[in-house]
């Protein structure tokens, strides 16, 4: 077991710098769109010159977008294959959700929670019944549900578990991605994530993802209070671990005493062809998180689920944030979730999920080295060569119109929106084919 400071080099095998591989690319956009607004070039300039360099946009700037569709300045349509990262797993624009977040936002859309507001009570009351968990803990952003967790650990690991005061410790995987915040970064193995920014958080470890036996010596240390751990690994280029490993977290931390804490933010809300990704193996963590899809993309909402034992030993004042759980976000959180069961999206990703991956096997494997995901959050993997990387073949998508990003280099996250239909995904497939075999 490693902390952020002893970590050795064998732990970062994932930590390639995401912009180390981006070559710089060239745009064919013209100045001028038909329409008279700005041209993308000219959006690309302004955000260099006004904005910060935290980001390395593919270059094609957006307009609008509907269902799986995203339209760019000029007016060309793409398929989006990364759905913001899977926030938008019900399309874009949904009008149930739109419809939800207008009519609240005429009504009321922040009290704080200096005061009691008329939606909180419903909302809870249908994401705990849904997931079923005692109580929610509504926030904003996925990392402020992680710094949540952690801090629900650490006060279950003093006041019920009984682990002396500032000892408890949290394990996460190698690999792991959570956020940005001093927290999330000093559990990171990913160089660009932390590199420049210590000194780090304390009492935070590291073991191999998907590695059962590092799990149980860990779990020999009387101090752990929690390991929190991604169902399948979406940043470090969607790696899905091995049949029975959530399982066997499940067990060994139940033997151990100690918080298992599921990272869905990425995985859950039906990505994976299952509500939870952890309904695969039918696990249920002691703490779920839950962000992006919870909105559908339209407002950020996150919320951590658990039952009362953990949850109650925070008490009033400990924690909290002015927009978490305002009657805004949970009123376009319910539409979210709503549309998430009504149209079925768990089964369609599991079913277009299935075609999407056995189609792109049969792309040269001397280029697609491999193929991998579930449901809808799938990953290809290019080999590198002079000629082409992840990124050339992304812009080459672009050009074909789809939308994808590499993560990590040489890797290219496939997750479109869940709502799309068999025709759409087989154009989609013909794309992707066409543009590998272009090289
Ligand atoms: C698994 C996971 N957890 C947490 C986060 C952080 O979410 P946010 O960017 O909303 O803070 C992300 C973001 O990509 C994620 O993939």
């Amino acid at each position: 077991m490693l902390s952020k400071l002893s970590r050795s080099q064998s732990l970062a095998v994932l930590c390639r710098g995401l912009h180390s591989s981006l070559s710089s690319a060239t745009s064919v956009a013209p100045k001028k769109t038909i329409q008279g607004s700005l041209s993308s070039d000219l959006i690309f300039e302004r955000e260099a010159k006004y904005g910060a360099h935290n980001y390395h946009p593919l270059p094609v700037a957006l307009e609008r977008g509907k269902g799986v569709y995203v339209w760019d300045v000029e007016g060309r349509k793409y398929f989006d294959f990364l759905s913001a990262y899977s926030a938008v797993n019900q399309g874009h624009c949904h009008p149930k959700i739109v419809d939800a977040l207008k009519a609240q936002s005429e009504k009321l859309t922040l009290t704080s929670r200096a005061f009691y507001n008329d939606v909180l009570g419903e909302y809870e009351e249908m994401v705990t019944k849904m997931f079923n968990y005692n109580k929610v803990l509504p926030m904003n952003t996925g990392v402020e549900a992680g710094e949540t967790a952690c801090k629900l650990a650490r006060k279950w690991a003093y006041t019920v578990k009984g682990i002396p005061k500032y000892k408890a410790k949290i394990i996460f995987a190698a690999g792991n991605f959570w956020g940005r915040t001093m927290s999330a970064i000093s559990s990171s193995t990913d160089p660009s994530s932390y590199d420049g920014f210590g000194p780090f958080m304390p009492g935070f470890e590291l073991i191999p993802y998907n590695d059962l036996p590092a799990l149980e010596r860990a779990l020999q240390d009387p101090n752990v209070a929690a390991f929190m751990v991604e169902p399948i690994q979406g940043e470090a280029g969607v790696i899905v671990p091995d049949k029975g490993y959530l399982t066997g977290v499940r067990d060994l931390c139940t033997k151990h005493n100690v918080l298992f804490i599921a990272d869905e933010i990425q995985t859950g809300l039906a990505r994976t062809g299952k509500m939870l990704a952890v309904d695969h193996e039918n696990v249920r963590p002691d703490i779920i998180l839950l962000g992006k899809a919870l909105s559908g993309g339209l407002y950020p909402v996150s919320a951590v689920l658990c039952d009362d034992e953990i949850m109650l030993t925070i008490k009033p004042g400990e924690h909290g944030s002015t927009y978490g759980g305002n009657p805004l976000a949970c009123r376009v959180a319910m539409a979210a979730l709503e549309v998430i069961e009504e149209e079925n999206l768990a089964k369609n990703a599991e079913i277009m999920g299935n075609l999407l991956r056995s189609e792109l096997m049969k792309t040269p494997s001397n280029i697609v080295t491999a193929v991998r995901g579930k449901g809808l959050l799938n990953a290809i993997v290019i080999r590198e060569t002079k000629d082409y990387d992840a990124w050339k073949v992304c812009l080459r998508l672009r050009d074909n119109g789809l939308l994808a990003k590499p993560t990590h280099g040489d890797i290219i996250r496939l997750a479109p929106p869940l709502v799309i239909k068999e025709d759409e995904i087989r154009e989609s497939i013909e794309i992707i084919h066409k543009t590998i075999l272009s090289f």
